[in-house]
């Protein structure tokens, strides 16, 4: 049986091209057409098939590595139930702690483990998690927590399965090379409840594949698995192996080379790493925030627009009202900012970019429909704020930040609805 998605839309129309959403090319002079059948326009629409292509991309990529599939952050803010349930072919998924296991119902894992990537912050997590039914490794980083391992030997019920964590240079989290003996031994004493698997780390510069920190990480992470092997800990380990774990998406992609027994692709999964390198590699963007206009407003040169009333208009114009603002996760700054790169920051309204105008605001942003002589648009037109035809990564370097910001930011008050072009089941099912 095929995995139990939670929520399908029934039409086959479910990335509406903006036309199918576009009720009336008319000039504009009547709100009257339904914006809505019920509720507000604005929601996350998760292309579940796009999820699973992009998995199997970065799998194929790794090679033999398990590909673990980070789902933190509520999936990246793409709903981590929904997201898990979308990749039955993912062995393993990554969250950054134990409490967020609490937003994943264990029966959808089936066997399957998460990996925590901030490890244990108590000794009661591994019992926990265990009761409530999940297969968990764990990242050790801190020597606070091979101290709470030790106090705990002897005592837990359940093994705990170790990743230990190498600081290769990104000064982040991950214990000194030159501590990594000490900390092995202490670990192998620790037989009756630790169980070794492997050293992992992190790249700091992935996404600049000539940065010379990447050489560095590499060369000090190479060193320290040899040193490890030379000492004979390898033989301490699950099935007398050190398994190795260093890439994330843009290390997997950059340096497919290094993928070693696992790698842990987040953003590239979603399709939102950088637009030009996933099309180079098939990957297609997940999400697609989307809303519709709501009002339109005739404005004469002169008249203001907004808070603050900064905008000014230089001509009859009409004003188009978007239903969605920061209350959602849309990023204010893009509307106070300015032109970036000589290009005013856009929305795409009906497929065509309109220009963000004047402030945004908690639940609405305002955008330039052009002259209202000429104006084609109407209330109910659909609006991509990002997505399907606008890359996230565009919209993030509109605001000075990332496309993992925006991402993760899209607030609770957007439903997210989860659609599969390929395996159609729950027919019955249509809108979260
Ligand atoms: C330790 C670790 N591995 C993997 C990832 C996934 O990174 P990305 O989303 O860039 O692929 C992260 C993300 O922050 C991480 O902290």
């Amino acid at each position: 049986m095929g995995p139990s998605v939670p929520c399908v839309s029934r039409s086959s129309d479910d990335i509406p091209s903006s036309r199918t959403w576009r009720r009336d090319t008319t000039p504009v002079m009547t709100t009257s057409k339904p914006v809505r059948d019920s509720g507000r326009p604005l929601e996350a629409l998760i292309d579940i098939a796009a999820l699973r292509r992009n998995y199997d991309i970065l799998n194929a990529r790794g090679g033999s590595a398990v590909c673990v599939a980070v789902v933190k952050s509520d999936g990246y803010g793409h709903g981590l139930q929904g997201v898990v349930e979308a990749l039955p072919a993912a062995r393993q998924f990554a969250l950054a702690t134990a409490n967020e296991l609490d937003r994943l119902r264990p029966e959808t894992l089936s066997g399957r483990s998460v990996l925590i990537l901030e490890g244990l912050f108590d000794l009661g997590e591994p019992e926990r998690v265990s009761r409530l039914g999940f297969a968990v490794e764990w990242v050790i980083h801190s020597h606070w927590q091979l101290d709470m391992l030790e106090s705990a030997d002897m005592r837990s019920t359940v093994p705990i399965r170790v990743w230990v964590k190498i600081n290769t240079g990104m000064n982040r989290l991950g214990f000194k090379p030159a501590d990594i003996l000490p900390v092995f031994r202490r670990l192998g004493q620790l037989k009756s409840s630790v169980l070794l698997l492997g050293i992992a780390s992190h790249l700091a510069c992935a996404d600049t594949p000539e940065a010379v920190l990447n050489r560095q990480q590499f060369d000090c992470f190479d060193q320290t698995y040899d040193r490890l092997v030379r000492a004979g800990l390898d033989r301490i380990c699950e099935e007398g192996r050190l398994r190795r774990s260093l890439l994330n998406s843009a290390g997997l992609l950059q340096f497919p080379e290094r993928a070693h027994d696992q790698v842990r692709p987040g953003i590239a999964m979603y399709g939102a790493l950088d637009s030009t390198l996933h099309q180079a590699h098939g990957l297609t963007p997940v999400m697609t925030l989307q809303t519709k206009l709501i009002a339109i407003q005739h404005v004469r040169a002169g008249d203001r627009v907004g808070y603050g009333g900064d905008y000014v208009a230089t001509s009859d114009q009409c004003i188009g009202i978007v239903a969605a603002g920061y209350g959602d996760g849309y990023p204010r700054q893009v509307s106070t900012r300015g032109e970036v790169g000589g290009q005013p920051p856009y929305v795409l309204v009906d497929g065509e970019p309109c220009a963000l105008v004047g402030r945004c605001s908690m639940d609405m942003l305002t955008v330039d429909l052009g002259s209202s002589a000429t104006c084609r648009f109407s209330a109910g037109d659909h609006v991509e704020l990002w997505g399907q035809r606008l890359p996230v990564d565009l919209v993030a370097s509109w605001a000075s930040t990332i496309s993992y910001h925006l991402l993760t930011g899209v607030t609770q008050r957007v439903p997210r609805r989860y659609i599969d072009h390929i395996h159609k089941v729950n027919q019955g099912a249509d809108e979260c």
